[in-house]
């Protein structure tokens, strides 16, 4: 595996696998990688010829109170585990290779990224598009593998995908979860061991809530049990619980069409996201 730090010496690269024929997935990711990146790099390995997995911790996508300091890093374990799992390059751009000096151009996509955890992260999908945007263009693949664990990033990126034109395949990869439920995350490595296991709470408590919905109950109470279970399990702070349509993400009173269940809620101080598929009636 390479491990390629400039725009130059990536595009090189690339058009060398592309001389050797087949197709280029790209698996973008902020490291701290676990079982659930590595989902996708399983995936990608599945679908594609070469597999392009990048590590960039993006300060775009992070608030000004958020934990873009404090963010694990770890890219020598990460490169490793990506190696072992036949990722042909590791594009791991300098900051000034994604950033340079007078960047002014943002990528904003309506709609899908203004509610849920766009209304409590002002500008975060603002910077998810533009560096995924950036990174489409940097290494151009024929596909790109992202997790079902960030719905609304995933809807984000399609939206753009089709808006502006890229012409590559967004696959959308299934969420990979702990032995009790609890999606893996790299935030997960924030919490206490008590606070893990208070933790499991949230698919538990999802779970719950849409059988009460697929049973016809209202969704307003379904929610309301959600939100109770968590702050009766040591939960800080609520921050929506939602049913959404599935490819919109507009909230839903009703389930009479495919759905999602979206939770974020914190945890101490860290905020931990969910979602899961919900049946129409
Ligand atoms: P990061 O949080 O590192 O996640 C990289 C990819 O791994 C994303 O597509 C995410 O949805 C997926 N992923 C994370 N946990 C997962 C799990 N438990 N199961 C399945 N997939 C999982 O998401 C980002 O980075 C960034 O926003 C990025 C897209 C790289 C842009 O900076």
């Amino acid at each position: 595996m390479q491990i390629i730090r400039r725009v130059d010496r990536l595009r090189s690269a690339v058009s060398l696998l592309r001389r050797q024929g087949g197709e280029v997935a790209l698996v973008p990711t902020m490291g701290a990688l676990h079982a659930g990146h590595m989902q996708l790099v399983r995936e990608a390995k599945q679908r594609a010829d070469h597999v392009v997995a990048s590590i960039f911790v993006n300060p775009m996508q992070f608030g000004a109170n958020e934990d873009l300091d404090a963010y694990p890093r770890q890219e020598e374990a990460d490169a490793a585990m990506l190696s072992e799992a036949g990722v042909a390059i590791l594009w791991a751009p300098d900051v000034d290779q994604v950033y340079p000096a007078g960047f002014a151009t943002n990528v904003s996509v309506a709609g899908v990224s203004d509610g849920l955890c766009g209304a409590a992260r002002p500008g975060h999908f603002d910077g998810v598009a533009t560096i995924v945007a950036k990174l489409f263009n940097q290494v151009q693949p024929d596909m790109a593998l992202f997790g079902e664990k960030d719905y609304q990033q995933l809807a984000v990126i399609r939206t753009m995908a089709r808006d502006l034109n890229f012409g590559l395949d967004i696959i959308g990869v299934p969420t990979v979860r702990d032995a009790d439920g609890l999606a893996l995350s790299s935030r997960n490595a924030y919490l206490t061991s008590e606070q893990r296991a208070a933790a499991a709470m949230l698919p538990r408590a999802m779970q719950a809530g849409i059988a009460v919905i697929e049973a016809g109950g209202p969704v307003g109470e379904a929610t309301r049990g959600i939100e109770q279970a968590l702050l009766a399990a040591g939960f800080a702070s609520v921050d929506y619980v939602t049913l959404a349509d599935a490819a919109t993400l507009q909230p839903m009173e009703i389930a009479d069409r495919p759905a999602r269940l979206l939770v974020a809620a914190r945890i101490g101080s860290t905020r931990l996201i969910d979602n899961m598929p919900v049946n129409a009636r």
